[in-house]
């Protein structure tokens, strides 16, 4: 289901705010009966037409991305800062990122112009895992983990389990290395988690968005999720895997 203004907007027609106006001024019909509601919802199923021309929706696009540092998890930025959307100058559609990765995270991101497919996997009802390693201050001891794995306390409430590893520790430098999984998607989740614990996270890396990883590519680099890798994410939101 997506806001009908969105749908307009992104077959290229109008932008969000001209395609608002145009339903309130009635240009616009929904299986042929004039919609002069803004927050109207449709499926891929519904018709819609913009002063009696049907709109053709843009063909889906699915890539796997891996985000280097300083980059925007947003289509455009104010501040004149690099965002995701640079990384595919050909791209005709109006792609967006699937949730967001913070501006210092590295790590897979997948972008679309489905909102449908971005908005299922990002809904934490599904629970989707995304595995993070992040390289850590100090060395935690094991019942921090615990907690980590257990669930802790943030401003938003307490997270859900997770998995939690830990990979490596230099002594030396009293830094650690972490794996977590996570199922939710909060602002700043795993920086928030391990400061909850007392460590700060120095680096985040996300290495995998359920089945996915970067095998194969550089930061900056993407490639096309394959319709199977895309029916196969579709499967797993449904599952609530
Ligand atoms: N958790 C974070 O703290 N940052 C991210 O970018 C993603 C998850």
């Amino acid at each position: 289901m997506e806001r009908l203004q969105k749908v307009i907007a992104h077959a290229g027609i109008a932008s969000r705010r001209k395609a608002e106006q145009l339903i309130l001024e009635g240009k616009v019909k929904v299986n042929g009966e004039v919609v002069k509601e803004l927050g109207t919802k449709i499926t891929d199923n519904d018709r819609v037409e913009v002063e009696g021309v049907q709109i053709e929706k843009e063909a889906p696009v699915y890539y796997l991305f891996y985000k280097p540092r300083g980059v925007i998890s947003a289509v455009t930025d104010d501040k004149g800062r690099k965002t995701v959307t640079d990384f595919f100058p050909h791209s005709e559609e109006r792609i967006y990122p699937v949730g967001r990765l913070d501006y210092e995270t590295t790590g897979l991101l997948l972008i679309t112009n489905d909102g449908e497919f971005a908005n299922i996997l990002t809904h934490p009802k599904y629970e989707i895992e995304k595995t993070y390693v992040a390289k850590i201050k100090g060395i935690p001891i094991r019942e921090a983990l615990k907690k980590l794995e257990r669930g802790v306390q943030l401003e938003d409430g307490k997270t859900a389990p997770a998995r939690v590893k830990m990979t490596s520790v230099d002594r030396k430098k009293g830094t650690s290395i972490i794996e977590i999984g996570i199922h939710e998607g909060r602002n700043r989740q795993v920086r928030r988690m391990f400061e909850a614990i007392g460590h700060e996270v120095l680096k985040l890396k996300r290495e995998r968005f359920a089945f996915l990883d970067l095998h194969g590519l550089n930061t900056g680099d993407a490639r096309e999720l394959t319709p199977h890798e895309v029916k196969q994410l579709r499967a797993l939101a449904e599952h609530g895997k």
